[in-house]
Protein backbone atom coordinates (compact mmCIF):
# COMPACT_ATOMS: atom_id res chain seq x y z
CA UNK A 1 0.00 0.00 0.00
CA UNK A 2 3.56 2.29 1.33
CA UNK A 3 4.46 1.30 -1.69
CA UNK A 4 2.15 1.54 -4.23
CA UNK A 5 1.31 5.47 -2.38
CA UNK A 6 4.75 6.35 -2.73
CA UNK A 7 5.01 5.14 -6.50
CA UNK A 8 2.33 7.49 -7.10
CA UNK A 9 3.43 10.20 -5.55
CA UNK A 10 6.86 9.83 -7.99
CA UNK A 11 4.94 9.35 -11.06
CA UNK A 12 2.92 13.01 -9.90
CA UNK A 13 6.17 14.61 -9.05
CA UNK A 14 7.43 13.43 -12.53
CA UNK A 15 4.88 14.87 -14.46
CA UNK A 16 4.70 18.25 -12.80
CA UNK A 17 8.15 18.67 -13.40
CA UNK A 18 7.90 17.55 -17.48
CA UNK A 19 5.21 20.14 -17.51
CA UNK A 20 6.74 22.93 -15.57
CA UNK A 21 10.53 22.29 -18.02
CA UNK A 22 8.44 22.09 -20.85
CA UNK A 23 7.16 25.03 -20.39
CA UNK A 24 9.99 26.79 -19.06
CA UNK A 25 11.65 25.70 -22.55
CA UNK A 26 9.17 27.18 -24.55
CA UNK A 27 9.16 30.18 -22.74
CA UNK A 28 12.96 30.46 -23.26
CA UNK A 29 12.32 29.50 -27.19
CA UNK A 30 9.78 31.78 -28.18
CA UNK A 31 11.07 34.89 -26.26
CA UNK A 32 14.16 34.99 -27.60
CA UNK A 33 15.40 38.02 -29.44
CA UNK A 34 18.43 39.12 -31.65
CA UNK A 35 20.43 39.96 -28.67
CA UNK A 36 19.81 36.85 -27.07
CA UNK A 37 21.56 34.25 -29.48
CA UNK A 38 19.51 31.35 -30.79
CA UNK A 39 21.76 28.01 -29.48
CA UNK A 40 18.75 26.97 -28.18
CA UNK A 41 18.10 23.61 -29.80
CA UNK A 42 20.32 20.34 -28.28
CA UNK A 43 21.75 19.98 -31.74
CA UNK A 44 24.83 17.84 -32.15
CA UNK A 45 23.37 14.56 -31.48
CA UNK A 46 21.03 14.84 -34.65
CA UNK A 47 23.04 16.59 -37.40
CA UNK A 48 24.90 13.77 -39.44
CA UNK A 49 26.60 14.46 -42.76
CA UNK A 50 24.38 12.74 -45.01
CA UNK A 51 21.83 16.25 -43.87
CA UNK A 52 24.07 18.27 -45.88
CA UNK A 53 23.61 16.92 -49.55
CA UNK A 54 20.79 18.34 -52.02
CA UNK A 55 18.26 20.40 -50.49
CA UNK A 56 18.27 20.85 -46.32
CA UNK A 57 15.05 21.99 -45.11
CA UNK A 58 14.64 25.20 -43.12
CA UNK A 59 15.02 23.81 -39.55
CA UNK A 60 17.70 21.56 -40.10
CA UNK A 61 19.36 24.41 -41.36
CA UNK A 62 18.73 26.56 -38.47
CA UNK A 63 20.85 23.97 -36.61
CA UNK A 64 23.42 23.75 -38.52
CA UNK A 65 23.70 27.77 -38.92
CA UNK A 66 23.01 27.15 -34.86
CA UNK A 67 25.96 24.84 -34.69
CA UNK A 68 28.14 26.78 -37.14
CA UNK A 69 27.98 29.24 -34.39
CA UNK A 70 28.36 26.92 -32.09
CA UNK A 71 32.12 25.69 -33.53
CA UNK A 72 33.09 28.82 -34.13
CA UNK A 73 33.14 30.00 -30.43
CA UNK A 74 34.42 26.44 -29.09
CA UNK A 75 37.64 26.31 -31.84
CA UNK A 76 36.44 23.28 -33.04
CA UNK A 77 39.21 21.24 -34.76
CA UNK A 78 39.67 21.45 -38.68
CA UNK A 79 38.54 17.62 -38.66
CA UNK A 80 34.89 18.30 -37.17
CA UNK A 81 34.76 21.10 -39.56
CA UNK A 82 35.34 18.74 -42.58
CA UNK A 83 33.24 16.03 -41.49
CA UNK A 84 30.37 18.76 -41.27
CA UNK A 85 31.71 20.03 -44.72
CA UNK A 86 31.65 23.82 -43.34
CA UNK A 87 33.91 26.59 -44.65
CA UNK A 88 34.30 30.33 -44.57
CA UNK A 89 33.08 31.97 -47.74
CA UNK A 90 33.58 35.57 -48.92
CA UNK A 91 29.99 36.87 -49.19
CA UNK A 92 28.63 37.21 -52.39
CA UNK A 93 26.36 40.10 -51.47
CA UNK A 94 26.63 42.66 -49.18
CA UNK A 95 24.09 45.27 -47.44
CA UNK A 96 25.96 48.34 -48.03
CA UNK A 97 23.40 50.51 -46.03
CA UNK A 98 21.70 52.43 -45.37
CA UNK A 99 22.00 53.57 -41.84
CA UNK A 100 19.09 53.21 -40.30
CA UNK A 101 16.86 52.08 -43.62
CA UNK A 102 16.13 48.85 -41.66
CA UNK A 103 19.91 47.20 -42.80
CA UNK A 104 19.67 44.75 -39.40
CA UNK A 105 15.32 43.94 -40.39
CA UNK A 106 16.54 42.80 -43.90
CA UNK A 107 19.50 40.79 -42.82
CA UNK A 108 17.86 38.67 -40.18
CA UNK A 109 14.53 38.06 -42.60
CA UNK A 110 17.20 37.07 -45.26
CA UNK A 111 19.06 34.53 -42.97
CA UNK A 112 15.21 32.72 -43.06
CA UNK A 113 16.74 31.54 -45.95
CA UNK A 114 18.50 27.99 -45.85
CA UNK A 115 21.07 29.17 -48.34
CA UNK A 116 21.93 32.29 -46.96
CA UNK A 117 24.03 32.76 -43.74
CA UNK A 118 24.55 35.88 -42.10
CA UNK A 119 27.72 37.45 -40.70
CA UNK A 120 25.94 38.21 -37.02
CA UNK A 121 27.87 41.68 -36.38
CA UNK A 122 28.91 44.67 -39.19
CA UNK A 123 32.35 43.61 -40.26
CA UNK A 124 33.12 47.07 -41.00
CA UNK A 125 35.92 45.67 -43.53
CA UNK A 126 35.99 48.10 -46.50
CA UNK A 127 34.89 50.89 -44.42
CA UNK A 128 37.61 51.08 -41.59
CA UNK A 129 41.27 51.57 -42.62
CA UNK A 130 42.52 49.90 -39.74
CA UNK A 131 40.18 46.40 -40.67
CA UNK A 132 41.30 47.16 -44.46
CA UNK A 133 44.33 47.11 -43.49
CA UNK A 134 44.34 43.49 -42.65
CA UNK A 135 43.65 42.51 -45.44
CA UNK A 136 41.21 39.79 -47.15
CA UNK A 137 41.82 36.66 -44.94
CA UNK A 138 40.88 39.03 -41.77
CA UNK A 139 37.53 39.80 -43.43
CA UNK A 140 37.21 35.82 -44.60
CA UNK A 141 37.94 35.07 -40.78
CA UNK A 142 34.75 37.25 -39.73
CA UNK A 143 32.42 35.18 -42.27
CA UNK A 144 30.44 32.49 -40.69
CA UNK A 145 31.04 28.82 -41.27
CA UNK A 146 28.70 27.95 -44.16
CA UNK A 147 27.94 24.47 -46.56
CA UNK A 148 29.34 25.18 -50.18
CA UNK A 149 25.84 25.26 -51.78
CA UNK A 150 25.36 28.62 -49.29
CA UNK A 151 26.21 32.10 -49.33
CA UNK A 152 27.47 34.53 -47.00
CA UNK A 153 26.14 38.01 -46.80
CA UNK A 154 27.27 40.69 -44.14
CA UNK A 155 25.65 44.04 -43.38
CA UNK A 156 27.93 47.07 -42.43
CA UNK A 157 25.63 50.37 -43.26
CA UNK A 158 28.59 52.91 -43.11
CA UNK A 159 29.75 51.55 -46.38
CA UNK A 160 26.96 53.36 -48.35
CA UNK A 161 28.66 56.97 -47.42
CA UNK A 162 32.26 56.38 -47.11
CA UNK A 163 34.21 56.86 -50.00
CA UNK A 164 36.77 54.39 -49.98
CA UNK A 165 34.21 51.32 -50.25
CA UNK A 166 33.10 50.76 -53.47
CA UNK A 167 36.66 51.16 -55.40
CA UNK A 168 37.54 48.35 -52.01
CA UNK A 169 34.39 46.04 -52.70
CA UNK A 170 35.10 45.82 -56.30
CA UNK A 171 39.29 45.22 -56.03
CA UNK A 172 37.58 42.22 -54.14
CA UNK A 173 35.00 40.93 -56.61
CA UNK A 174 33.62 42.87 -59.39
CA UNK A 175 30.41 41.19 -59.88
CA UNK A 176 29.42 41.23 -55.88
CA UNK A 177 25.63 41.63 -55.31
CA UNK A 178 24.69 44.51 -53.48
CA UNK A 179 21.59 45.34 -51.82
CA UNK A 180 20.60 49.14 -50.61
CA UNK A 181 18.10 49.49 -48.38
CA UNK A 182 15.75 53.17 -47.98
CA UNK A 183 13.34 54.50 -46.05
CA UNK A 184 11.60 57.82 -47.26
CA UNK A 185 14.30 60.21 -46.75
CA UNK A 186 12.89 62.58 -43.97
CA UNK A 187 11.98 59.92 -42.07
CA UNK A 188 15.36 58.23 -42.06
CA UNK A 189 17.20 61.41 -40.92
CA UNK A 190 14.48 61.38 -38.21
CA UNK A 191 15.50 58.20 -37.17
CA UNK A 192 19.28 58.73 -37.14
CA UNK A 193 19.03 61.75 -35.14
CA UNK A 194 16.88 59.58 -32.53
CA UNK A 195 19.47 56.88 -32.46
CA UNK A 196 22.46 59.66 -31.68
CA UNK A 197 19.78 61.25 -28.93
CA UNK A 198 19.22 57.58 -27.17
CA UNK A 199 23.29 57.28 -27.04
CA UNK A 200 23.80 61.10 -25.49
CA UNK A 201 20.93 60.35 -22.90
CA UNK A 202 22.26 57.13 -22.19
CA UNK A 203 25.15 59.35 -21.20
CA UNK A 204 23.36 61.60 -19.68
CA UNK A 205 24.56 64.33 -22.38
CA UNK A 206 22.02 66.95 -23.59
CA UNK A 207 21.51 67.16 -27.46
CA UNK A 208 20.14 69.58 -29.77
CA UNK A 209 16.47 69.79 -30.82
CA UNK A 210 16.08 68.04 -34.40
CA UNK A 211 14.85 71.34 -35.57
CA UNK A 212 18.35 72.93 -34.25
CA UNK A 213 20.19 70.76 -36.27
CA UNK A 214 18.68 70.19 -39.62
CA UNK A 215 18.29 74.75 -40.27
CA UNK A 216 21.15 76.06 -40.73
CA UNK A 217 20.32 78.99 -38.49
CA UNK A 218 22.19 81.93 -41.03
CA UNK A 219 20.74 80.97 -43.96
CA UNK A 220 17.26 79.16 -42.62
CA UNK A 221 17.83 76.68 -44.90
CA UNK A 222 18.13 72.98 -44.56
CA UNK A 223 21.94 72.28 -43.11
CA UNK A 224 23.51 69.94 -45.19
CA UNK A 225 26.25 69.92 -42.91
CA UNK A 226 24.14 67.89 -40.92
CA UNK A 227 25.71 64.24 -41.55
CA UNK A 228 21.76 62.69 -41.03
CA UNK A 229 20.61 65.04 -43.41
CA UNK A 230 23.36 64.07 -46.21
CA UNK A 231 22.82 60.70 -45.91
CA UNK A 232 19.42 60.80 -46.71
CA UNK A 233 20.42 62.52 -50.02
CA UNK A 234 20.93 58.97 -52.04
CA UNK A 235 21.45 59.72 -54.95
CA UNK A 236 24.46 61.58 -53.98
CA UNK A 237 26.07 58.55 -52.74
CA UNK A 238 24.57 56.10 -54.91
CA UNK A 239 26.26 58.14 -57.90
CA UNK A 240 29.78 57.35 -56.73
CA UNK A 241 28.89 53.80 -56.61
CA UNK A 242 28.12 53.87 -60.24
CA UNK A 243 31.52 54.64 -61.11
CA UNK A 244 32.57 51.35 -60.07
CA UNK A 245 29.34 49.20 -60.51
CA UNK A 246 26.44 48.75 -63.11
CA UNK A 247 22.98 49.39 -61.93
CA UNK A 248 22.09 45.47 -62.27
CA UNK A 249 24.47 44.85 -59.54
CA UNK A 250 22.30 46.85 -57.11
CA UNK A 251 19.20 45.76 -55.57
CA UNK A 252 17.48 48.70 -54.47
CA UNK A 253 14.46 47.28 -51.06
CA UNK A 254 11.83 49.56 -49.81
CA UNK A 255 12.73 49.72 -46.11
CA UNK A 256 9.19 51.24 -45.57
CA UNK A 257 7.54 48.22 -47.45
CA UNK A 258 9.92 46.16 -45.22
CA UNK A 259 8.36 47.18 -41.91
CA UNK A 260 4.09 46.35 -43.05
CA UNK A 261 4.79 43.91 -45.24
CA UNK A 262 8.20 42.52 -45.39
CA UNK A 263 7.17 39.37 -47.66
CA UNK A 264 7.01 40.73 -50.92
CA UNK A 265 10.39 42.74 -50.57
CA UNK A 266 11.80 39.48 -49.50
CA UNK A 267 10.93 37.71 -52.47
CA UNK A 268 12.49 40.52 -54.95
CA UNK A 269 15.43 40.04 -52.68
CA UNK A 270 15.35 36.25 -53.17
CA UNK A 271 14.80 36.70 -57.09
CA UNK A 272 17.84 38.89 -57.20
CA UNK A 273 20.13 36.78 -55.46
CA UNK A 274 19.35 33.89 -57.63
CA UNK A 275 17.79 31.94 -55.25
CA UNK A 276 14.91 29.57 -55.29
CA UNK A 277 11.78 31.52 -53.13
CA UNK A 278 12.07 29.95 -49.95
CA UNK A 279 10.96 32.35 -46.98
CA UNK A 280 7.08 32.40 -46.76
CA UNK A 281 4.68 34.20 -44.61
CA UNK A 282 4.65 31.14 -42.18
CA UNK A 283 8.20 32.64 -41.09
CA UNK A 284 7.04 36.16 -40.33
CA UNK A 285 4.41 37.13 -38.14
CA UNK A 286 3.36 40.22 -36.84
CA UNK A 287 3.93 41.43 -33.11
CA UNK A 288 1.28 43.61 -31.99
CA UNK A 289 3.70 43.90 -28.65
CA UNK A 290 6.37 45.20 -31.11
CA UNK A 291 4.39 46.84 -33.67
CA UNK A 292 6.95 44.87 -36.03
CA UNK A 293 7.16 41.40 -37.98
CA UNK A 294 9.12 39.17 -36.08
CA UNK A 295 10.76 35.71 -37.40
CA UNK A 296 9.72 32.47 -37.10
CA UNK A 297 12.47 30.00 -37.93
CA UNK A 298 10.48 26.55 -37.06
CA UNK A 299 7.93 25.87 -34.29
CA UNK A 300 9.98 26.11 -31.70
CA UNK A 301 12.28 29.07 -32.33
CA UNK A 302 10.89 32.63 -33.23
CA UNK A 303 12.47 36.16 -32.05
CA UNK A 304 12.11 39.70 -32.77
CA UNK A 305 14.57 42.34 -33.33
CA UNK A 306 16.27 44.38 -30.46
CA UNK A 307 14.09 47.21 -28.36
CA UNK A 308 16.88 49.52 -30.54
CA UNK A 309 14.51 48.89 -33.53
CA UNK A 310 12.13 50.75 -33.76
CA UNK A 311 12.35 53.39 -31.44
CA UNK A 312 9.65 56.27 -31.01
CA UNK A 313 10.91 59.00 -32.79
CA UNK A 314 10.04 62.94 -31.28
CA UNK A 315 7.36 64.73 -32.65
CA UNK A 316 9.17 67.22 -34.98
CA UNK A 317 7.76 70.65 -36.22
CA UNK A 318 5.24 70.19 -39.11
CA UNK A 319 6.76 73.01 -41.21
CA UNK A 320 10.40 71.75 -40.64
CA UNK A 321 9.49 68.29 -41.70
CA UNK A 322 7.69 69.85 -44.90
CA UNK A 323 11.03 72.09 -45.76
CA UNK A 324 13.00 68.65 -45.55
CA UNK A 325 10.54 67.07 -47.82
CA UNK A 326 10.99 69.76 -50.10
CA UNK A 327 14.26 70.05 -49.95
CA UNK A 328 14.81 66.10 -50.89
CA UNK A 329 12.45 65.90 -53.66
CA UNK A 330 14.30 66.62 -56.58
CA UNK A 331 17.47 64.13 -55.42
CA UNK A 332 14.30 61.46 -54.75
CA UNK A 333 13.33 62.24 -58.36
CA UNK A 334 17.20 61.61 -59.59
CA UNK A 335 17.42 58.41 -57.38
CA UNK A 336 13.99 56.96 -59.15
CA UNK A 337 15.24 57.41 -62.59
CA UNK A 338 18.84 55.98 -61.98
CA UNK A 339 17.47 53.43 -59.84
CA UNK A 340 14.40 52.23 -61.97
CA UNK A 341 12.34 51.75 -59.14
CA UNK A 342 9.76 54.95 -57.77
CA UNK A 343 8.66 55.34 -54.01
CA UNK A 344 5.56 57.18 -52.79
CA UNK A 345 8.08 60.13 -51.06
CA UNK A 346 6.31 63.10 -50.85
P1 LIG B 1 13.40 53.10 -36.23
O1 LIG B 1 14.13 52.69 -35.00
O2 LIG B 1 13.60 54.49 -36.61
O3 LIG B 1 11.94 52.74 -36.22
P2 LIG B 1 18.78 49.74 -39.12
O4 LIG B 1 18.73 48.28 -38.77
O5 LIG B 1 19.33 49.97 -40.48
O6 LIG B 1 19.43 50.54 -38.05
O7 LIG B 1 17.28 50.23 -39.23
C1 LIG B 1 16.47 50.35 -38.09
C2 LIG B 1 15.04 50.47 -38.54
O8 LIG B 1 14.57 49.19 -39.01
C3 LIG B 1 14.09 50.84 -37.45
O9 LIG B 1 14.03 52.24 -37.45
C4 LIG B 1 12.79 50.15 -37.83
O10 LIG B 1 11.76 51.04 -38.21
C5 LIG B 1 13.18 49.31 -39.05
N1 LIG B 1 12.60 47.98 -39.08
C6 LIG B 1 12.21 47.35 -40.22
N2 LIG B 1 11.69 46.17 -39.96
C7 LIG B 1 11.74 46.01 -38.62
C8 LIG B 1 11.35 44.95 -37.75
N3 LIG B 1 10.77 43.85 -38.23
N4 LIG B 1 11.53 45.12 -36.43
C9 LIG B 1 12.10 46.26 -35.95
N5 LIG B 1 12.51 47.29 -36.73
C10 LIG B 1 12.33 47.16 -38.05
Amino acid sequence: MLFSQQQWLRQRFFVLGSLVLGSLFILVVREGTLDRLPLICPIKDRLRPADVSGQIPLHTLQHKQALGLKLHRRNSTKEQLRTLRLIKQLPRAIIIGVRKGGTRALLEMLSLHPAVVKASQEVHFFDNDKNYACGVDWYLKKMPFSFPHQISIEKSPAYFITEEVPERIFKMNPSIKLLLIVREPTTRTVSDYTQVLEGKEHKNKTYNKFEELVIDNNTCEVNTKYKAVRTSIYTKYLEHWLKFFPTEQFHIVDGDRLITDPLPELKLVEQFLNLPSRISQYNLYFNATRGFFCLRFNFMFSKCLAGSKGRIHPDVNPSIKEKLQRFFHPFNQKFYQITGRTFNWP
